[in-house]
């Protein structure tokens, strides 16, 4: 096994200082990172993100994209959303050279496992975790190509770094090539061939929809952006038991069980609340998780035995959880 993908992940809490800001496109800002004690910054593997915590009260969670083997300075790119909820344009509008900002990490919920080639597909900002991967796959001499869509050519970053890889890349704007191609770049799977994808939701349901019928079951690895936030409209009330603590409570339809958690005193770790980061991970000991997270694989969600209590709710009325 390449030692470059099987690199553990310690997450630990990070006083960090922006060492350098620019513009990779007109909405993506790149910012360098590092310690701001002059430590060296923890080991990470391609997929790794760092959890920002932001002065305005918000976290976020950014794709590690620079060099996995440095371990002075971090990357992250951040796309400034139109809807943004205030992470990315607080990024864009207060952090420059010299800014301080807590963070939290290296975690990895997306792991670049050993295959026999990678097809990597990104969409737009997406294409932020599939960059150390490429860099990873190119160092240990693993073929892959990567299907990189954009909006636009202008739209789309790190094309001077990708243009080093000659036709493994395939840039794809949308607006003069229309949508991707993914039946061709899809359509033949070999065995021990890996197909990677992150982008935006639509890029991703195609992605699924193409490896459904023709890719054997865990052969296709993708990232999603958002939860799959429950209609509360049509949610139940559960009872959730808690093992150590001995305690029982009812989560009502329109709470979250990490909500009614907090409320009881209960202390769980939690960051992102909307499903995305893995922090609220918990063991379930009985009952069926029904799920709405986007960190856990199919894998672990057809197992049962752990859910992010942030945004997952329960197939029956009730779960015990190890808490
Ligand atoms: Fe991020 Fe639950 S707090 S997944």
């Amino acid at each position: 096994m390449n030692e470059l993908l099987t690199t553990s992940d310690a997450e630990v809490d990070l006083d960090l200082t922006v060492s350098d800001r620019r513009m990779l496109t007109a909405d993506i800002v790149a910012l360098d990172l590092v310690s701001s004690t002059g430590a060296l910054l923890p080991v990470w593997a391609p997929g790794a993100h760092l959890e920002m915590n932001l002065d305005n009260g918000l976290s976020r969670q950014y794709s590690l994209c620079g060099d996995p083997t440095d371990r002075r300075t971090w990357t992250i790119a951040v796309l400034r959303e139109p809807d943004s909820r205030g992470g990315s344009d607080y990024i864009h509008d207060h952090l420059s050279v010299g800014s301080k900002v807590k963070g939290r990490g290296p975690r990895n919920n997306f792991p670049l496992e050993q295959a026999r080639t990678y097809k990597f597909v990104a969409g737009g900002i997406g294409v932020t975790p599939i960059l150390p991967m490429i860099r990873v796959a190119e160092t240990s001499g693993i073929p892959w190509t990567l299907l990189y869509g954009g909006r636009s050519l202008e739209s789309m970053a790190f094309q001077d770094e990708l243009g080093r890889y000659g036709d493994k890349v395939t840039l794809w704007p949308q607006d003069t090539h229309g949508l991707l191609d993914l039946a061709s770049e899809l359509g033949t799977p070999e065995p021990g061939d890996a197909v990677y994808c992150c982008g935006p939701e639509p890029l991703l349901e195609a992605v699924e929809r193409q490896c459904d019928s023709v890719w054997p079951a865990g052969a296709l690895h993708v990232e999603r952006f958002r939860a799959d936030l429950p209609d509360l409209t049509h949610a139940r009330p559960i009872e959730v038991e808690l093992a150590q603590s001995g305690m029982t409570l009812n989560v009502p339809a329109d709470k979250s069980i990490l909500e009614v958690l907090t409320a009881a005193g209960i202390e769980v770790d939690a960051s992102c609340e909307e499903g995305t980061c893995g922090t609220c991970e918990v063991v379930v000991l009985e009952g069926t998780p029904e799920h709405h997270d986007v960190v856990l694989t199919e894998r672990e969600r057809e197992r049962g035995d752990c859910m992010m209590i942030c945004v997952s709710r329960a197939k029956g009325s009730c779960l015990k959880l190890d808490l």
